[in-house]
């Protein structure tokens, strides 16, 4: 550590400054294309029936969001969501819920492709932050600190309709204040994708116990919370999952990866979710986005 500290005095004062900051700009372009290369990726490939240029528009507004919303997940994660969400086919029903908003920017994404899909967008959060808890967090998965004290990742919900309403599509959206043991409970709507970003065990545990029931056949809801060792074990919680009742569901990313995806089976026939998505009639969002 002191040879690394000594290592950098010694470059900074015998290295131009001009050479340095070069240097410096060289390293955060690497970072961004970095972050950034999923949605150069989303505009190559096929998405539903959007064409090149609408994704080109889409992939500009999910940056103008990043850009301007304090966002807790990465392009990559969001990407992934984005992909099952337009993979929806036009016959099934559902909505898309997001439980967990914070500042609105995973909501105002969404709700992006909400309407570009012609679905509508229901976002839980008690839009006063994590709640009350005394879950002892401690490191991911990955060995970074996890502390989830109360009030925090709060976002408002005049904070969080204004940043949808001019980032994102806030017609589109439903929102249900409050905390989700006392929201979720009467929510009765078929969901087609979720989005699950909760922080706590607890309140991944009632989010799953609520929205899963609800799921279409083939849908998927998101858990973004997969490195967290107390919402791992709840994700993993067979009991929980025979309560909750039938089709068992189908992971991926279990215990690997921060995102994880729980798929209900198609085994009941009827409703699909597939990818192919070539005969949808297409909503707005891929016009260019109204500057507030
Ligand atoms: C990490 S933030 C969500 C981040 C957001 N999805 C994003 O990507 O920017 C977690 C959110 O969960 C909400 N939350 C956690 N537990 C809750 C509960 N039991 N009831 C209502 N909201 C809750 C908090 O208010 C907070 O907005």
């Amino acid at each position: 550590m002191e040879t690394q500290e000594a290592l950098r005095a010694h470059v900074q004062r015998y290295v131009p400054a001009p050479l340095l900051e070069a240097r410096r700009a060289v390293i955060r372009g690497v970072r961004r294309a970095r972050a950034e290369w999923p949605l150069a990726a989303l505009q190559l490939g096929r998405l539903g029936t959007l064409d090149y240029r609408r994704r080109g528009v889409l992939v500009g507004r999910l940056l103008d969001v990043h850009a301007n919303i304090v966002c807790a997940h990465t392009h990559h994660e969001m990407v992934h969501i984005l992909r099952e969400v337009f993979a929806i086919a036009d016959d099934v029903p559902g909505v898309i819920v997001e439980a967990g908003c914070f500042k609105g920017g995973s909501t105002a994404k969404l709700s992006i492709a909400a309407a570009e899909i012609g679905r509508r967008l229901i976002v839980f959060d008690s839009f006063e932050g994590i709640p009350d808890n005394s879950e002892p967090h401690d490191k991911t998965l990955f060995g970074d600190d996890a502390r989830f004290a109360a009030g925090s990742y709060a976002g408002g919900l005049s904070e969080v309709s204004d940043n949808v309403r001019r980032w994102g599509e806030l017609d589109v959206c439903e929102m249900r204040p409050g905390w989700f043991e006392n929201t979720l409970p009467s929510f009765r709507e078929p969901v087609a994708v979720a989005f699950v970003d909760v922080d706590l065990a607890a309140s991944t545990r009632t989010c799953l116990q609520h929205l899963y029931p609800l799921l279409i056949p083939g849908g998927v809801i998101f858990s973004h919370d997969g490195h967290l060792p107390l919402c791992l074990e709840v994700l993993r919680d067979r009991a929980m999952w025979r309560e909750i009742g039938a089709p068992a569901p189908e992971f991926s990313g279990l215990g690997k990866d921060k995102l994880v995806a729980i798929r209900k089976p198609r085994e009941h026939g009827g409703n699909r979710v597939t990818s192919d998505w070539r005969k949808a009639p297409r909503g707005r969002s891929s016009s260019p986005r109204a500057s507030s």
